[in-house]
């Protein structure tokens, strides 16, 4: 059974002799990108662990296919009784555990909270929609960008960031140099095309996305566009995540003059935002202003992650000290929190670094 099993992988395998032809976006190192995957994506690994390097997009097995093929593959997989319920077992599009998740997990965040929830579930319940999902984040490092493309992935996904339909590009890393930006827009095309081929729902997340060259972004556009396909693929059940720092100054403004008005944080409005980040996007240095991704208005919801404050830093580490097990203290959480720094100069209201790094802190503070 289990060499039956394998069948078509070796017939695959055959077909495509190239397989082994590894062909990764740009030549990062396994170091590198492992450090990275941990420290910034807080990925759960060891030190020698190099899972994470599943994440460099690789050449893989299904592109060149024909889609009828794969369709016969997974009827026949299915047969043998390795098919879930949702049709795909790689997806579990959970939106129970993703509003659970949000409302727990994420703090001082009500509007990243809503809007993202509301994208999400209005995307995965409209099998119709006649374009893939796109979402902009917005904000300071540290205030949960990464963490709720995170909760997103595990939500939808049985093995969350390390499922195969998930693929996580960091700009400064996979896309280095403007001069190979030409080359680059082939890989990521092909990469796309290949992803979307195995996994018709596929989540990629740019992170750092404000580095990405504007060329590359305008490549890509056309999947993010209103087509019922590009050279016979179908992108429509795609979700796109773009995580950047943009309008990071401006959102924290508003959050500054709710604060010296004596408004509640709660209260800000996603009116009070949104076109503040528009405007800023637009305006902004760098590719993703300059690309046509704004203008073409195919974002669909700007997300604000808006600057934490103490009482938020505070609720970070009791999740990281709950997280090993330990019963945190009162006082034990101050001392993590006061070991912060806070801006601006004079109100000391915000944390500079977010709640970046907490599981890591913690280890100076054990109770
Ligand atoms: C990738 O980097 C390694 C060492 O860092 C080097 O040996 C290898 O030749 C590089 N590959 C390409 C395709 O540049
Ligand atoms: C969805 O998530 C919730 C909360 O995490 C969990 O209790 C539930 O079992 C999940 N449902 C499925 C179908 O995985």
């Amino acid at each position: 059974m289990f060499l039956l099993r394998l069948l078509p992988v070796f017939w695959a395998l055959s077909v495509r002799a190239d397989f082994f032809h590894f062909d990764s976006i740009s030549n990062v190192s396994t170091y590198y990108f492992n450090y990275i995957y941990c420290n910034i994506w807080e990925g759960e690994c060891q030190p020698n662990q190099d899972d994470a390097t599943q994440q460099v997009p690789a050449r893989d097995l299904w592109p060149g296919f024909p889609q009828d093929y794969i369709r016969m593959l997974n009827e026949w997989y299915c047969s043998l009784g390795q098919c879930c319920e949702s049709g795909d077992c790689r997806i579990t599009n959970n939106i129970t555990g993703l509003a659970r998740d949000l409302q727990q997990k994420l703090h001082g965040q009500h509007l990243a909270q809503a809007v993202v929830l509301k994208a999400v579930q209005g995307f995965i319940e409209n099998p119709d929609s006649n374009k893939p999902l796109t979402l902009s984040f917005h904000g300071w490092s540290g205030t949960g960008k990464n963490f709720v493309a995170r909760i997103v992935a595990d939500n939808l996904y049985r093995d969350g960031v390390k499922s195969e339909c998930v693929r996580l590009f960091i700009a400064p890393f996979h896309f280095p140099h403007v001069r190979l930006v030409d080359v680059y827009k082939g890989q990521l095309r092909e990469a796309i095309r290949d992803m979307v081929l195995r996994c018709p729902q596929t989540l990629f997340i740019f992170d750092e996305a404000e580095k990405l060259h504007p060329g590359l972004i305008d490549a890509i556009k056309p999947y993010m566009d209103h087509y019922d396909n590009v050279d016979g693929v179908n992108y429509r059940r795609a979700i796109f995540l773009f995580l950047s720092n943009i309008g990071g100054a401006a959102i924290n403004e508003v959050a500054l003059d709710f604060w010296h008005s004596g408004q509640n944080r709660e209260d800000i409005g996603m009116e009070d935002l949104e076109h503040r980040l528009r405007a800023d996007a637009m305006e902004a240095q760098g590719g993703f202003s300059q690309s046509q991704l704004l203008s073409g208005h195919l974002i669909d919801f700007f997300v604000p992650f808006l600057p934490l404050e103490y009482r938020h830093v505070k609720r970070c580490a009791r999740d990281a000290y709950l997280a090993r097990g330990i019963q945190p203290i009162e006082a034990t959480l101050d001392e993590v929190a006061k070991a912060m720094l806070y801006v601006p100069k004079e109100e000391k209201l915000f944390s500079a670094q977010g709640c970046k790094s907490i599981p890591q802190r913690i280890n100076f503070f054990l109770p």
